[in-house]
């Protein structure tokens, strides 16, 4: 069974501050994308990766492969992208050629996840599940809240979900592509994450081991942190 990985780079990254599209702001000299799309090429599993540019960035993401050692056994196409996230991945994969049975749709913003994690989503998509969600537990206890109408007011607490029972989920997601097809065909809702379109559906989705190092970078904050680990890595 073939696996494609599509890869979402075309958020504009506003909460990391001013500057190029996130994807391309670069982490110890290498663009942040880059990172990402080798950590997917890093699974002998993953033969095609398909990138989602800035809708007017693709030319500069096309360089931009060239110009970075990157897999040989590995194809690379770039598409342009859209308005949200939801569509980006929705652009990515009418892309898809046939032959990919498996797709596993990964965030630029999550460069520096390790190569195991990838290959225990691919592998149990593999085992028969249709979606597969890389996931840790919470250091931080969670709240609902009622959010406030105006930004700083203090916001009354509607609830405290036990927090043994929740899990913070990171990407590679994995999928069936049949799936992943129909849940972005079927549900219109906004969403932040493509399994929570087949949880819409009602089909099964599973939880596996995430890793610590597959964090998101969103705040300026994160990329000190990603730069530690990109350190720590070449000890
Ligand atoms: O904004 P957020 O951090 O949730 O974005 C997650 C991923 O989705 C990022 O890799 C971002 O580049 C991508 N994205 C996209 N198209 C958009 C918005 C976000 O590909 N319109």
């Amino acid at each position: 069974v073939r696996t494609a990985a599509v890869i979402p780079a075309a958020g504009r990254g506003v909460r990391l501050g001013p500057g190029a599209p996130k994807a391309l702001r670069a982490l110890n000299g290498t663009p942040m994308l880059i990172h990402a799309v080798r950590a997917l090429a890093a699974s002998r599993a993953v033969s095609l990766v398909v990138v989602v540019a800035p809708p007017d960035g693709a030319a500069e993401v096309k360089s931009l492969l060239d110009a970075h050692s990157l897999p040989e056994r590995t194809d690379f196409l770039v598409v342009p992208g859209g308005e949200s996230r939801q569509e980006s991945v929705r652009l990515g994969l009418g892309a898809l050629p046939p032959g990919y049975d498996i797709v596993l749709v990964h965030d630029a913003a999550r460069p520096l996840v390790p190569v195991e994690t990838v290959d225990a989503v691919i592998e149990a998509v593999r085992d028969g599940a249709p979606a597969v969600v890389p996931a840790l537990p919470l250091a931080d206890t969670v709240k609902e809240v009622e959010p406030a109408r105006v930004p700083g007011e203090p916001e009354p607490v509607l609830a405290t979900p036990e927090r043994a029972r929740l899990r913070a989920v990171q990407t590679p997601q994995g999928f069936d592509r049949a799936t992943l097809l129909r849940a972005h065909e079927t549900v219109t809702d906004n969403v932040t994450d493509d399994a929570s379109m087949v949880e819409q559906l009602g089909e099964r989705v599973v939880v596996v081991p995430g890793h610590e190092e597959a964090f998101k970078v969103t705040r300026p904050l994160d990329l000190v942190l990603a730069e530690a680990v990109l350190a720590r890595r070449r000890l």
